[in-house]
Protein backbone atom coordinates (compact mmCIF):
# COMPACT_ATOMS: atom_id res chain seq x y z
CA UNK A 1 0.00 0.00 0.00
CA UNK A 2 1.80 3.54 -1.00
CA UNK A 3 -1.02 5.98 -1.31
CA UNK A 4 0.05 8.73 0.92
CA UNK A 5 1.93 11.70 0.28
CA UNK A 6 3.26 14.66 1.90
CA UNK A 7 4.74 17.68 0.77
CA UNK A 8 6.30 20.16 3.01
CA UNK A 9 5.54 23.19 2.08
CA UNK A 10 6.48 25.27 5.19
CA UNK A 11 9.73 26.96 4.62
CA UNK A 12 9.97 30.75 4.75
CA UNK A 13 11.60 30.62 1.11
CA UNK A 14 13.98 33.52 1.88
CA UNK A 15 16.00 32.46 -1.59
CA UNK A 16 12.98 34.03 -3.35
CA UNK A 17 12.55 36.97 -1.19
CA UNK A 18 11.29 40.00 -1.08
CA UNK A 19 8.50 38.19 -3.03
CA UNK A 20 7.84 35.51 -0.65
CA UNK A 21 7.37 38.13 1.89
CA UNK A 22 3.77 37.81 0.57
CA UNK A 23 3.32 35.05 -1.72
CA UNK A 24 4.50 31.52 -1.25
CA UNK A 25 7.15 30.30 -3.28
CA UNK A 26 4.85 27.20 -3.92
CA UNK A 27 2.47 29.45 -5.24
CA UNK A 28 5.05 31.18 -7.72
CA UNK A 29 3.06 30.81 -10.93
CA UNK A 30 4.89 28.82 -13.73
CA UNK A 31 2.95 30.06 -17.13
CA UNK A 32 -0.42 30.06 -15.57
CA UNK A 33 -0.46 27.47 -12.79
CA UNK A 34 1.41 27.72 -9.54
CA UNK A 35 4.90 25.53 -9.09
CA UNK A 36 3.00 23.53 -6.53
CA UNK A 37 -0.07 21.98 -8.99
CA UNK A 38 2.99 20.86 -10.89
CA UNK A 39 4.01 18.45 -8.19
CA UNK A 40 0.08 17.84 -7.36
CA UNK A 41 -0.06 16.82 -10.63
CA UNK A 42 3.13 14.32 -10.36
CA UNK A 43 1.33 12.68 -7.29
CA UNK A 44 -1.65 12.01 -9.00
CA UNK A 45 -0.29 10.88 -12.38
CA UNK A 46 1.40 8.25 -9.89
CA UNK A 47 -1.18 6.54 -8.48
CA UNK A 48 -1.30 8.50 -4.90
CA UNK A 49 -4.76 9.63 -3.59
CA UNK A 50 -3.90 11.06 -0.50
CA UNK A 51 -2.49 14.17 -0.10
CA UNK A 52 -0.81 15.35 3.24
CA UNK A 53 0.25 19.42 2.88
CA UNK A 54 2.36 20.48 5.87
CA UNK A 55 2.28 24.61 6.10
CA UNK A 56 2.90 27.55 7.97
CA UNK A 57 1.62 30.77 9.25
CA UNK A 58 0.86 32.98 5.88
CA UNK A 59 1.07 29.69 3.81
CA UNK A 60 -3.08 28.19 3.54
CA UNK A 61 -3.43 29.85 -0.12
CA UNK A 62 -1.26 26.52 -0.95
CA UNK A 63 -4.51 24.79 0.17
CA UNK A 64 -7.29 26.93 -0.58
CA UNK A 65 -5.74 26.76 -4.09
CA UNK A 66 -7.18 23.02 -4.05
CA UNK A 67 -10.09 23.89 -1.97
CA UNK A 68 -13.77 24.54 -3.32
CA UNK A 69 -14.20 27.95 -3.75
CA UNK A 70 -18.36 28.29 -3.93
CA UNK A 71 -18.55 32.05 -4.44
CA UNK A 72 -16.31 32.13 -7.43
CA UNK A 73 -18.39 29.49 -8.87
CA UNK A 74 -21.47 31.09 -8.44
CA UNK A 75 -20.11 34.61 -9.76
CA UNK A 76 -18.37 32.71 -12.77
CA UNK A 77 -21.88 30.71 -13.27
CA UNK A 78 -23.94 33.93 -12.97
CA UNK A 79 -22.38 35.51 -15.79
CA UNK A 80 -22.02 32.43 -18.06
CA UNK A 81 -18.11 32.25 -18.08
CA UNK A 82 -18.37 28.55 -18.71
CA UNK A 83 -14.95 28.13 -19.49
CA UNK A 84 -13.48 30.12 -16.94
CA UNK A 85 -15.80 27.92 -14.18
CA UNK A 86 -14.39 24.52 -16.06
CA UNK A 87 -10.96 25.56 -15.56
CA UNK A 88 -11.82 26.29 -11.68
CA UNK A 89 -13.69 23.16 -11.04
CA UNK A 90 -10.66 21.17 -12.88
CA UNK A 91 -8.09 22.33 -10.37
CA UNK A 92 -10.75 22.27 -7.38
CA UNK A 93 -11.64 18.37 -8.45
CA UNK A 94 -8.50 17.36 -8.46
CA UNK A 95 -7.17 16.38 -4.52
CA UNK A 96 -9.83 14.59 -3.48
CA UNK A 97 -8.71 13.61 0.10
CA UNK A 98 -6.20 16.93 1.70
CA UNK A 99 -5.26 17.26 5.49
CA UNK A 100 -2.95 19.31 6.44
CA UNK A 101 -1.09 20.35 9.66
CA UNK A 102 0.68 23.56 10.62
CA UNK A 103 4.26 23.08 11.41
CA UNK A 104 4.70 25.86 14.28
CA UNK A 105 8.37 27.14 13.83
CA UNK A 106 10.20 25.97 11.00
CA UNK A 107 12.83 23.80 12.16
CA UNK A 108 13.82 22.05 8.75
CA UNK A 109 12.90 19.95 6.90
CA UNK A 110 13.21 16.68 8.91
CA UNK A 111 11.19 18.56 11.29
CA UNK A 112 8.08 19.22 8.88
CA UNK A 113 8.08 15.59 7.51
CA UNK A 114 7.59 14.53 11.73
CA UNK A 115 5.06 17.34 12.12
CA UNK A 116 3.13 15.20 10.05
CA UNK A 117 3.56 11.89 11.91
CA UNK A 118 -0.29 11.53 13.36
CA UNK A 119 -1.49 12.41 10.13
CA UNK A 120 0.68 9.19 8.00
CA UNK A 121 0.29 6.75 10.86
CA UNK A 122 2.24 3.31 10.19
CA UNK A 123 2.40 2.60 6.42
CA UNK A 124 5.15 3.82 3.61
CA UNK A 125 4.78 6.93 2.25
CA UNK A 126 6.05 9.41 -0.79
CA UNK A 127 7.36 12.81 -0.08
CA UNK A 128 7.15 15.62 -2.71
CA UNK A 129 9.47 18.87 -2.56
CA UNK A 130 6.91 21.40 -3.65
CA UNK A 131 9.68 23.89 -5.40
CA UNK A 132 11.63 20.65 -7.04
CA UNK A 133 10.02 20.13 -10.30
CA UNK A 134 10.34 16.91 -12.67
CA UNK A 135 9.10 17.06 -15.79
CA UNK A 136 9.60 13.19 -16.86
CA UNK A 137 7.13 10.78 -18.60
CA UNK A 138 6.42 8.64 -16.54
CA UNK A 139 6.32 10.66 -13.81
CA UNK A 140 9.61 10.84 -11.53
CA UNK A 141 7.42 9.63 -8.46
CA UNK A 142 5.54 6.66 -10.76
CA UNK A 143 9.17 5.44 -11.91
CA UNK A 144 9.66 5.40 -8.14
CA UNK A 145 6.81 3.63 -6.77
CA UNK A 146 7.15 1.15 -9.57
CA UNK A 147 10.48 0.89 -8.26
CA UNK A 148 10.11 0.66 -4.30
CA UNK A 149 7.41 -2.18 -5.08
CA UNK A 150 9.66 -4.00 -7.13
CA UNK A 151 12.20 -3.89 -4.60
CA UNK A 152 9.59 -5.08 -2.02
CA UNK A 153 9.96 -8.24 -3.95
CA UNK A 154 13.17 -9.01 -2.54
CA UNK A 155 13.98 -6.54 0.53
CA UNK A 156 11.37 -5.47 3.61
CA UNK A 157 11.56 -1.99 5.47
CA UNK A 158 13.47 -0.40 2.73
CA UNK A 159 12.98 3.27 1.47
CA UNK A 160 13.87 4.94 -1.89
CA UNK A 161 15.45 8.22 -2.33
CA UNK A 162 15.65 10.17 -6.05
CA UNK A 163 19.35 10.92 -6.83
CA UNK A 164 20.72 13.35 -9.59
CA UNK A 165 24.48 13.22 -10.59
CA UNK A 166 25.47 17.07 -10.11
CA UNK A 167 29.05 18.60 -10.66
CA UNK A 168 31.60 18.92 -8.18
CA UNK A 169 31.19 22.31 -7.34
CA UNK A 170 27.66 21.88 -6.50
CA UNK A 171 27.59 19.38 -4.47
CA UNK A 172 28.39 21.20 -1.21
CA UNK A 173 24.30 22.06 -1.78
CA UNK A 174 22.76 19.01 -1.36
CA UNK A 175 22.45 15.74 0.41
CA UNK A 176 25.21 13.07 -1.09
CA UNK A 177 25.47 9.81 -0.95
CA UNK A 178 27.75 7.37 -1.36
CA UNK A 179 26.41 3.39 -2.16
CA UNK A 180 27.05 0.45 -4.26
CA UNK A 181 25.41 0.22 -7.36
CA UNK A 182 23.14 -2.13 -8.16
CA UNK A 183 22.36 -1.24 -11.72
CA UNK A 184 22.89 1.83 -14.13
CA UNK A 185 20.33 3.93 -12.19
CA UNK A 186 19.88 1.92 -8.83
CA UNK A 187 22.29 2.56 -5.75
CA UNK A 188 22.42 0.54 -2.03
CA UNK A 189 23.10 3.42 -0.13
CA UNK A 190 25.71 3.42 2.88
CA UNK A 191 26.28 7.09 3.70
CA UNK A 192 25.00 10.02 3.33
CA UNK A 193 26.73 13.49 4.01
CA UNK A 194 24.56 16.78 4.47
CA UNK A 195 26.09 19.55 2.14
CA UNK A 196 29.86 18.43 1.81
CA UNK A 197 32.81 20.15 0.41
CA UNK A 198 33.62 19.04 -2.74
CA UNK A 199 37.07 17.39 -0.87
CA UNK A 200 34.85 15.57 1.49
CA UNK A 201 32.08 14.81 -1.14
CA UNK A 202 31.87 10.54 -1.62
CA UNK A 203 30.70 11.04 -4.88
CA UNK A 204 28.47 13.37 -6.72
CA UNK A 205 25.06 11.76 -6.49
CA UNK A 206 22.63 14.10 -4.84
CA UNK A 207 19.84 13.63 -3.23
CA UNK A 208 16.77 16.02 -4.39
CA UNK A 209 13.03 16.20 -3.72
CA UNK A 210 11.22 12.93 -3.81
CA UNK A 211 11.13 9.97 -1.32
CA UNK A 212 9.42 6.75 -0.34
CA UNK A 213 9.92 6.11 3.08
CA UNK A 214 9.48 3.43 5.62
CA UNK A 215 7.27 5.01 8.61
CA UNK A 216 10.21 4.28 10.96
CA UNK A 217 11.72 7.66 9.87
CA UNK A 218 9.52 9.41 12.48
CA UNK A 219 11.11 7.73 15.35
CA UNK A 220 14.65 8.29 13.84
CA UNK A 221 13.57 11.97 13.65
CA UNK A 222 12.74 12.09 17.18
CA UNK A 223 15.98 10.92 17.83
CA UNK A 224 18.42 13.40 15.71
CA UNK A 225 19.83 16.47 17.44
CA UNK A 226 18.98 19.96 15.89
CA UNK A 227 22.09 21.06 13.79
CA UNK A 228 22.07 24.95 13.15
CA UNK A 229 18.67 25.57 14.18
CA UNK A 230 17.19 22.99 11.43
CA UNK A 231 16.29 19.19 12.24
CA UNK A 232 18.00 17.69 9.40
CA UNK A 233 16.07 14.80 7.00
CA UNK A 234 19.51 13.56 6.22
CA UNK A 235 20.40 12.89 9.48
CA UNK A 236 17.26 10.69 10.15
CA UNK A 237 18.15 8.51 6.93
CA UNK A 238 21.62 8.26 7.79
CA UNK A 239 20.55 6.79 11.23
CA UNK A 240 18.30 4.14 9.95
CA UNK A 241 21.21 3.52 7.76
CA UNK A 242 23.14 2.29 10.29
CA UNK A 243 20.75 0.66 12.50
CA UNK A 244 19.88 -1.63 9.14
CA UNK A 245 17.41 -0.31 7.41
CA UNK A 246 17.99 -0.56 3.39
CA UNK A 247 17.77 2.20 1.36
CA UNK A 248 17.89 2.63 -2.06
CA UNK A 249 19.11 5.79 -4.22
CA UNK A 250 17.40 5.77 -7.66
CA UNK A 251 18.62 8.38 -10.27
CA UNK A 252 15.65 9.19 -12.20
CA UNK A 253 14.88 9.86 -15.86
CA UNK A 254 13.87 13.53 -16.41
CA UNK A 255 14.60 16.80 -15.91
CA UNK A 256 14.36 18.58 -12.74
CA UNK A 257 13.57 22.38 -11.82
CA UNK A 258 14.57 23.56 -8.74
CA UNK A 259 12.05 26.80 -8.60
CA UNK A 260 13.03 27.88 -5.41
CA UNK A 261 15.81 30.57 -6.29
CA UNK A 262 15.19 33.27 -8.87
CA UNK A 263 17.90 31.95 -11.56
CA UNK A 264 15.70 28.57 -11.32
CA UNK A 265 12.71 30.24 -11.00
CA UNK A 266 12.96 31.44 -14.60
CA UNK A 267 14.54 28.22 -16.00
CA UNK A 268 11.48 26.64 -15.03
CA UNK A 269 9.28 29.23 -16.66
CA UNK A 270 11.76 29.01 -19.65
CA UNK A 271 11.79 25.13 -19.97
CA UNK A 272 7.34 25.14 -19.81
CA UNK A 273 7.36 28.21 -22.33
CA UNK A 274 9.20 25.91 -24.73
CA UNK A 275 7.18 23.51 -24.91
CA UNK A 276 4.32 25.03 -25.77
CA UNK A 277 4.23 26.12 -29.34
CA UNK A 278 2.63 29.67 -28.95
CA UNK A 279 5.13 30.54 -26.14
CA UNK A 280 7.95 29.30 -27.90
CA UNK A 281 6.98 31.84 -30.75
CA UNK A 282 7.72 34.24 -28.55
CA UNK A 283 10.56 32.81 -27.05
CA UNK A 284 12.21 32.55 -30.60
CA UNK A 285 11.31 36.70 -31.18
CA UNK A 286 13.43 37.05 -28.43
CA UNK A 287 16.59 34.74 -29.33
CA UNK A 288 17.42 37.75 -32.43
CA UNK A 289 18.03 40.67 -29.23
CA UNK A 290 20.18 38.13 -27.37
P1 LIG B 1 14.28 24.73 1.54
O1 LIG B 1 15.59 24.23 1.92
O2 LIG B 1 14.08 25.14 0.12
O3 LIG B 1 13.89 25.90 2.55
O4 LIG B 1 13.23 23.61 1.92
P2 LIG B 1 12.92 27.12 2.39
O5 LIG B 1 12.74 27.75 3.71
O6 LIG B 1 11.65 26.73 1.71
O7 LIG B 1 13.70 28.10 1.39
P3 LIG B 1 15.04 28.96 1.59
O8 LIG B 1 16.16 27.98 1.68
O9 LIG B 1 14.87 29.79 2.82
O10 LIG B 1 15.09 29.79 0.36
C1 LIG B 1 12.86 22.55 1.08
C2 LIG B 1 11.39 22.27 1.28
O11 LIG B 1 11.13 21.96 2.65
C3 LIG B 1 10.14 22.81 3.18
C4 LIG B 1 10.13 24.03 2.27
O12 LIG B 1 8.87 24.67 2.29
C5 LIG B 1 10.52 23.45 0.92
O13 LIG B 1 9.39 22.97 0.20
N1 LIG B 1 10.46 23.16 4.57
C6 LIG B 1 11.70 23.60 4.89
C7 LIG B 1 9.49 23.04 5.53
O14 LIG B 1 8.34 22.62 5.25
N2 LIG B 1 9.80 23.37 6.82
C8 LIG B 1 11.04 23.82 7.17
O15 LIG B 1 11.26 24.08 8.36
C9 LIG B 1 12.01 23.94 6.17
Amino acid sequence: MLRKVLFPVAGFGTRMLPVTKVVPKELLPILNRPAIEYVVDEALNSGFDSFIFVISYGKEAIIDYFDVDLGLRSFLAERKKESLLDLIKEVESKVKTLSAVRQKIPEGLGHAVLSAERLVGKEPFAVILGDDLIDAEPPCLKQMKELYLELSAQTENHSLIALEEVSLEEVSKYGIVEGERISDNLIKIKRMVEKPSPEEAPSNLAIVGRYIFHPAIFEYLKRIPKKGGEYQLTDAMQLMIEEGYPFYGYIFQGIRLDTGNPKGYFKAILHYASKDPELREILKSFSFEI
